[in-house]
C-alpha cells in the first residue's frame, strides 16, 4: 500500500490543545445533539479485525469497513498494524456521517518493544517511582505504535500462585498495589492525554478476579464485602484518584452475579463509592458470557442487564450493537443510559486529542521510536531492582577468579519476556550466556537439558565437575503463566529435577537462577544449593541485569510481593491472614488442636517482603514521637538502618500495624508504609514514616470505614516476618 504509507508519512504532529473539561463537555453535547441513537450505540461497540491489511476476502467476511463507515464501531482492540489502523481511522474520519474518530486499544502491560520485567517482578522493586519512569517508556513506545489506550494496569490482588495471571499483578498486598496503581496511571497518562508520548490507560479487572476459586482461571469468586472493600478495592480507588480513564469489568462472578452485569458492584461501588467518572469496558466477551453464567438467555437481555449495571463499552460481543435499539424501543432500558455512556466515550476521545488529530498515534515507521538506548538503560535498571536474592551462603557475587559452569535450559533462552509481551523483539533480548560473554566472565556453557526433554545428565555433571561454581538456570516457560495458564503443581516442570540431580552429583557450589511468572514450590532446590536468585521474567535486558547482580556490579534489592509456599497444599497463603481462636505455635508446629498441618509447618518458604542483598542491614531501635495519636494528628515513626557490609545497597523498610482489639478480627499484620533508600557501605540512613488516624481506618462490624479508637502495634522491619522491633502501643482516643 505505497500511497497509504506516503499519506502516513505526511501526518502533521503539531502540539494539540489541552482542552478544559468545560470545553470538552460543550463539544460532546454539541456533537451528541447531532447523533442518532444507533450512532450513539455504535460508540459503545469495541471489536477487532483479524485480517491484517483490510482488503480482500477476510475483510469481506467480517465487513469491518462497512461497519466503521456506518458508525457501528466506536473502538478497536488488538490491532498491531499501523497501516490497518490508519485505514480504519481514515474511513471513520472521512467517510462516516459525523467523522467521529475511532479509539485504538491494545494490551501493552509491561513493555511494547523494549520489554520490562513482568508486572509482578517489577512490584518486587518496591519502587513505584522507578516503575512510573519505566511505564512512561512503555507509554511512549505504545503511543508511537498506534495505540491510544492500553489495557493496563492490572490491579487484581493475588493470593494464589496457581493462577497464571499473578504475573500481571502487583502481588498480594493492597497498600503496595495501590502505590503501584498510581505509578502506572501517572506513567501512562502523564497528566497530558493529548500529548504524543502518552496513552490513556485502563484499570483491570474490576473486581475480585484475583480470587478465582482454587486458582482456576475464569472460576467463580466468593469474597465477603469486607474483604473486598479492605483489600481488593483500594488499588482501584488509587488508580481512580490518579485519574485512570477506563475500568475493565472482570470475567468472574461476585456475590453470585457476573461483575459485567452487577449493578451494585458497578453503579454502586465503582461509580458511587469510588466516584469513577470514566468509561467502563467489558473484558473480552464477558457480557455475552453472562448467558453461560445463566443469568440471561438471550442477547437483548444481555444488553439490558449489562447497560443497567453500568457497562459503557462492550468488547468483542455484540449484544449492544444488535439489540440495544430494540430494547429502548420496547421500553426495557432508558435511552438516557446510552446517552451517558456515549458522552463518557466521546469525552475520552476529546481528551486524547483525537478530534484535533485523529492520526496522532499513527506513524508510518514506528520502529525509529522503539528501543532506543535510554529505554534499554531504564529496562536494565528496572530488571536489576526486580530480581530477588532468596539465599546466599557466601558464594555470591561470583567474582572473576572462579571458573563458572553455566548450565540449564534457561542459560541461553530468549524466553524471558513473560506473557503479554507487547511487540517484544525476542532477538534483541539478552540471554544469560550472551551477558556472560559481554562481561568477559570465565565460563563454560552446557545446556544439559531443555525444559521437557533433551536431558544429557552426563554432560551436565561433567561441566559442573570441570568448574569451581555452577550457575544453574532453570524455570517455567513463558506460556505456563499468563491468562488461561493455571497450574495445579508448582514444581519446576519437565526434566529439570533430573538435571538438578546430575548437577548436584558434581558436588560443586551451585547458584540457581530461577525464571518464572509466579512463585514456585522449590524448597528442595533452596536447601540443596548455596544461592538462589529469583529472576522472574525480566524482559529485554534480562541477561545483562542478572549478570550484573550475580557478579556484584549491582547489589540485589528486590523483595517478594507474593508469599512463596512450601507446598501447593498451603495455598492460599498470604502474610495478612486473620488470627484464629487456636493460634499456631511456631515453636511447636504440630501441637494438636491448633491451626496447623500434621505434615508441614504453617510458615511459608519465603514470606511477603523478603529479599536479601550482598550487605547485611542492621536495624536500630524504632522511635515514635508520641504514644497517643489523636484524630487529625500524625505520629512519626523512625528507624536507623546501618549497612554493615562492604557493598553499597538499597534497603526497603516496611511498616506494618496490628490492631489489638476491635469490632472485627483484623489481620495479624497490615502493610501501611514502605520506603526504599540507598545506603552506602558503612553508613546509616534514617527512615521516617508518618501515620495519621486515616491510616488505621478499616471496614468495621457495621460496614463503616472508620479508625476505631484502641491499641495498635506498630512494627518495622525488612520483611513481614522479620519485624524485630515490634510493639509500640498507640491509642486513637482524644
Ligand atoms: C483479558 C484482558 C485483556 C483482553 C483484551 C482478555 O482475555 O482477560 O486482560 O485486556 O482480553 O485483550
Amino acid at each position: 500500500m505505497p500511497d497509504m504509507k506516503i499519506e502516513m508519512e505526511r501526518i502533521r504532529r503539531e502540539p494539540l490543545p489541552r482542552r478544559t473539561a468545560a470545553d470538552i463537555q460543550e463539544r460532546v453535547s454539541g456533537l451528541m445533539a447531532r447523533m442518532t441513537l444507533p450512532e450513539k450505540i455504535g460508540q459503545m461497540f469495541q471489536t477487532t479485525h483479524w485480517s491484517g491489511i483490510v482488503t480482500g476476502p477476510e475483510y469481506d467476511t467480517h465487513q469491518t469497513l462497512e461497519k466503521v463507515r456506518k458508525g457501528k464501531i466506536g473502538s478497536f482492540q488488538g490491532l498491531t498494524d499501523n497501516q490497518v489502523i490508519y485505514q480504519l481511522q481514515k474511513i471513520a474520519v472521512e467517510e462516516t456521517r459525523l467523522g467521529i474518530p475511532l479509539l485504538f486499544c491494545l494490551d501493552i502491560i509491561h513493555g511494547c518493544r523494549t520489554t520490562f520485567p513482568t508486572n509482578l517482578a517489577m512490584s518486587c522493586s518496591w519502587n513505584p517511582e522507578l516503575v512510573r519512569k519505566s511505564i512512561s517508556v512503555v507509554a511512549a513506545e505504545s503511543a508511537h505504535s498506534g495505540v491510544n489506550l492500553t489495557f493496563s494496569p492490572m490491579l487484581d490482588l493475588v493470593r494464589d500462585p496457581r493462577w497464571g495471571r499473578v504475573m500481571e499483578s502487583n502481588g498480594e498486598d493492597a497498600c503496595l498495589s495501590s502505590a503501584f496503581a498510581e505509578a502506572y496511571v501517572r506513567g501512562y497518562q502523564q497528566d497530558n492525554l493529548s500529548g504524543y508520548d502518552t496513552v490513556a490507560c485502563c484499570a483491570k479487572h474490576y473486581v475480585g478476579y484475583g480470587a478465582v476459586e482454587a486458582g482456576r482461571e475464569y472460576n467463580a469468586v466468593d469474597l465477603s464485602e469486607r474483604v473486598l472493600r479492605n483489600h481488593y478495592l483500594p488499588p482501584f480507588a488509587a488508580a481512580i484518584k490518579a485519574g485512570v480513564k477506563m475500568v475493565m469489568t472482570s470475567f468472574n462472578t461476585l456475590f453470585d452475579i457476573p461483575v459485567t452485569a452487577n449493578e451494585p458492584v458497578l453503579r454502586g461501588m465503582l461509580r458511587g463509592d469510588l466516584k469513577f467518572r470514566g468509561v467502563t469496558v467489558s473484558d473480552y466477551s464477558s457480557s455475552a458470557e453472562i448467558k453461560c453464567h445463566k443469568i440471561a438467555t438471550d442477547d437483548e437481555t444481555v444488553a439490558v442487564k449489562c447497560l443497567k449495571a453500568g457497562l459503557d463499552v462492550e468488547m468483542m460481543s455484540n449484544s449492544y450493537i444488535n439489540h440495544l435499539e430494540a430494547a429502548v424501543a420496547k421500553g426495557r432500558i432508558p435511552a438516557t443510559l446510552i446517552e451517558e455512556a456515549c458522552a463518557r466515550i466521546l469525552t475520552l476521545k476529546y481528551e486524547l486529542g483525537l478530534f484535533d488529530n485523529p492520526y496522532k498515534n499513527i506513524y508510518a515507521d514506528p520502529e525509529q521510536n522503539f528501543q532506543n538506548s535510554k529505554y534499554r538503560v531504564q529496562a536494565f535498571e528496572t530488571a536489576c531492582e526486580s530480581a530477588v536474592l532468596l539465599k546466599n551462603d557466601a558464594v555470591l557475587p561470583l567474582g572473576t577468579d572462579r571458573k563458572i559452569a553455566l548450565i540449564g535450559p534457561f542459560s541461553d533462552s530468549k524466553d524471558v519476556i513473560g506473557a503479554w509481551g507487547g511487540k517484544a523483539d525476542w532477538n534483541a533480548t539478552v540471554t544469560l550466556k550472551e551477558a556472560f560473554e559481554d562481561a568477559g566472565l570465565p565460563f563454560i556453557h552446557e545446556r544439559g537439558s531443555n525444559v521437557y526433554d533433551g536431558l544429557d545428565a552426563t554432560a551436565a555433571t561433567r561441566a559442573a565437575a570441570a568448574a569451581d561454581i555452577v550457575v544453574l538456570a532453570v524455570g517455567e516457560p513463558g506460556n505456563l503463566s499468563g491468562e488461561a495458564a493455571s497450574r495445579t503443581c508448582l514444581d519446576l516442570p519437565g526434566v529439570q529435577n533430573e538435571l538438578f540431580t546430575a548437577v548436584l552429583a558434581a558436588k560443586k557450589p551451585v547458584v540457581v537462577v530461577i525464571f518464572s511468572g509466579r512463585p514456585l514450590t522449590i524448597g528442595d532446590w533452596i536447601e540443596k544449593t548455596q544461592a538462589t536468585l529469583w529472576a522472574w521474567q525480566l524482559g529485554t535486558e534480562s541477561g545483562h541485569a542478572l549478570c550484573a547482580l550475580l557478579t556484584g556490579a549491582r547489589n540485589p534489592s528486590g523483595k517478594l510481593t507474593m508469599t512463596f509456599p512450601r507446598s501447593v497444599g498451603q495455598i492460599p497463603l498470604y502474610y495478612n491472614f486473620l488470627p484464629t481462636g487456636r493460634p499456631y505455635m511456631p515453636e511447636n508446629p504440630t501441637e494438636m488442636f491448633r491451626t496447623h498441618y500434621v505434615d508441614l509447618p504453617n510458615e511459608p518458604l519465603f514470606p511477603f517482603g523478603f529479599g536479601r542483598g550482598y550487605s547485611p542491614f542492621v536495624y536500630g531501635a524504632m522511635k515514635t514521637d508520641k504514644e497517643i495519636l489523636k484524630p487529625g494528628d500524625a505520629v512519626t515513626v523512625s528507624v536507623d538502618v546501618f549497612n554493615a557490609g562492604t557493598y553499597d545497597g538499597a534497603e526497603t523498610v516496611q511498616l506494618y500495624i496490628e490492631a489489638e482489639c476491635f469490632s472485627v478480627a483484623r489481620p495479624v499484620n497490615e502493610l501501611k508504609k514502605f520506603a526504599k533508600r540507598k545506603i552506602k557501605a558503612g553508613h546509616s540512613e534514617t527512615f521516617t514514616f508518618s501515620l495519621d488516624s486515616d491510616d488505621f481506618a478499616f471496614w468495621n462490624a457495621d460496614m463503616v470505614f472508620i479508625s476505631e479508637p484502641g491499641r495498635y502495634q506498630i512494627k518495622v522491619g525488612p520483611s513481614s516476618a522479620e519485624l524485630q522491633m515490634t510493639v509500640i502501643v498507640l491509642s486513637l482516643t482524644t
